[in-house]
Parts: C-alpha cells; structure tokens; sequence
C-alpha cells in the first residue's frame, strides 16, 4: 500500500547511507513520494549519489544556519514541486564534542548559542519557510528527530539534551501556530543508531548493550525503523496528530532506570 503517493517531500540531514534521514527518505520512496534533499554544500556529491537511488535529482545545498541559503532552498523546492511542498523532514544536529562530553557544567555560552542554533532554530526557521509551500498543498506534515536525553539525562549528551528539549518544545508551538493551516509538526524520538553524529556521544555503545539486551524488543534501531514511522506522520492517515514527541526505540521509553539490574534482565533476541 503506497500511503505517500503524489505527495512531494524535502528531506534534510542525509549525509551518508546511514543516517536517519536516509532510511526516511527510503521509506517515502517506496510509498509514492516523490523527494528532494537539502544537505551541506561538504555532502553534496554522496547525497546526489543517493538520491539518484531513490529516482531525485533534486539536491539543494543548504546550510541550516543561513537565512539565505534557506531562503533559496525553498524558492528552488517551490519552483521544483509546482509551488507546492506536503511532507518536511528536519534531521539535522550540532554541538561540539566538548560540550556533549565531561560535565555539562563547563558547557561555554558559544557552544550554547551553536548548538541551539543549528539542532533547534533551525527548525523554526525551515518550518517558516515551508509553510506558504504547505498552505498552496492544502496541507503539510513537518518532522523533527530528538532524543530521550532531552527530557531525561542521558550522561555523555549534556548540550545536545538541552537543544533536543528546546527543539521539542519547539515543535509544540509550531504545532499550534501551523494548525490552523492544515500542517501538523511532530517529533520522532528514535532509539540509538551509530550513524556519524551518533558516534561522538561517550557511551553510545553501553546505551545500545541497554537496548539489546534490555528494552521491550531486545534490539537497537535501524534507518528504516524510523522510516516507517515517518512515512506514519507524513502521511495522511494521522491526520489529527500534531504536537507529539513519538518514540520509536523498541519501547526503551517504557522501562525504569533500574530494569538493566534486574535479575530477569533478558539475553538478546534471536534473529530469524
Ligand atoms: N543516531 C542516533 O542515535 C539518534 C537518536 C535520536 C535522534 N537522533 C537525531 O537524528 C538526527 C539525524 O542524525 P543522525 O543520527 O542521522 O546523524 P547524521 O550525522 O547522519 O545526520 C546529522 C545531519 O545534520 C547535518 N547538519 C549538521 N549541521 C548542519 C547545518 N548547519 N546545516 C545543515 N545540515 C547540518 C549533517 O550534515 C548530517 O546530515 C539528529 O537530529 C540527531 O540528533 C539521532
């Protein structure tokens, strides 16, 4: 069943074949959409090479914290689609390592202003952008990736969690600014996947252990794991959901901190 047929896409945040983005847009494909990509003028080249996989030559350069290069992006995704754009990807976060590594505490107020800039602003600033795109659909779906440490300390994540908080409060008022237009702003909260940005966090590997070997499903996260769930909230089956951070981590979000030292503790699940 092709859920996204017809409708037009502008996906952000592929930088390589395994990032998050990348199994979204995967996932859009095969349901119908047709997709653009906006990325970093330094990934340009691998991003052509894979949108080609998924039938696009639309690849526009963008830095996220340029008014002007979105600007132009979204004129140039406007003159692409007919004027007209129903499903934004935002999957896009910076900090610098010496902020999301030690202690918060020595978080430095640039490192601050960088990070909240480039993981949460800039999805006001894309949100702005798309909507007279999404009025013209009739409508729109507007997404964002956070994570778990934004609402809870995940020790290793420091700056980042304080940006994912301000990115998922973010989405609320977006949520209630866009509704009246017909555009729903949702967050997707996924589970780990060692994807580039992922690798910098301290812990990473512990926290996919925890999944493995803890979690409801027994297992880390996969591209296309958040894909399906995307292709959920693009389309328009959830039609009345807005506002929402969703998890997408095997359930993770149900346990207690305490659960890895619990004695029925579980042995990874067996592939079939
Ligand atoms: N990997 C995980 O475990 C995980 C878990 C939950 C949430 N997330 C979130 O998912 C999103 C995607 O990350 P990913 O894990 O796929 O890693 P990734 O490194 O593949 O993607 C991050 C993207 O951000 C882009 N980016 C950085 N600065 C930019 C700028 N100034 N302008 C435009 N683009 C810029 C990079 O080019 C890259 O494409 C991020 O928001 C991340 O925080 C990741």
């Amino acid at each position: 069943m092709a859920l996204l047929s017809g409708k037009t896409a502008l996906v952000s945040g592929v930088a390589n074949s395994r990032s998050i983005a990348w199994g979204i847009a995967q996932a859009f494909h095969e349901h119908g959409a047709r997709v653009a990509f906006t990325c970093l003028e330094s990934t340009q080249r691998r991003v052509a090479k894979l949108a080609a996989e998924v039938g696009s030559d639309l690849v526009f350069p963008c830095d996220a914290t340029n008014d002007e290069d979105i600007a132009r992006t979204f004129a140039d995704v406007g003159k692409a689609f007919d004027g007209k754009l129903n499903i934004l990807v935002h999957s896009i976060a910076y900090a610098r390592i010496e902020d999301i590594r030690g202690e918060f505490l020595n978080v430095t107020r640039d490192g601050w202003r960088l990070a909240l800039d480039v993981s949460a602003y800039s999805l006001v600033a894309m949100a702005r952008a798309a909507r007279p795109l999404m009025k013209a659909a009739g409508g729109g779906a507007i997404m964002t990736m956070t994570f778990a440490g934004g609402s809870r300390v995940s020790p290793g994540y420091n700056m980042m969690g304080v940006a994912k908080a301000a990115l998922e409060c973010a989405v609320r008022y977006l949520a209630y600014d866009l509704g009246p237009d017909g555009i729903r702003v949702n967050a997707l909260s996924p589970g780990p996947l060692p994807t580039v940005s992922a690798m910098v966090v301290e812990y990473f590997d512990q926290i996919v252990e925890k999944f493995e070997t803890v979690s409801p499903m027994l297992r880390a996260m996969t591209p296309r794991d958040v894909g399906n769930a995307a292709v959920l909230y693009a389309a328009d089956i959830s039609s009345a959901m807005t506002g929402a951070v969703i998890p997408v981590d095997g359930g993770m979000d149900l346990m207690i901190a305490s659960a890895g030292a619990h004695p029925r503790a579980r042995p990874k699940a067996h592939k079939s």
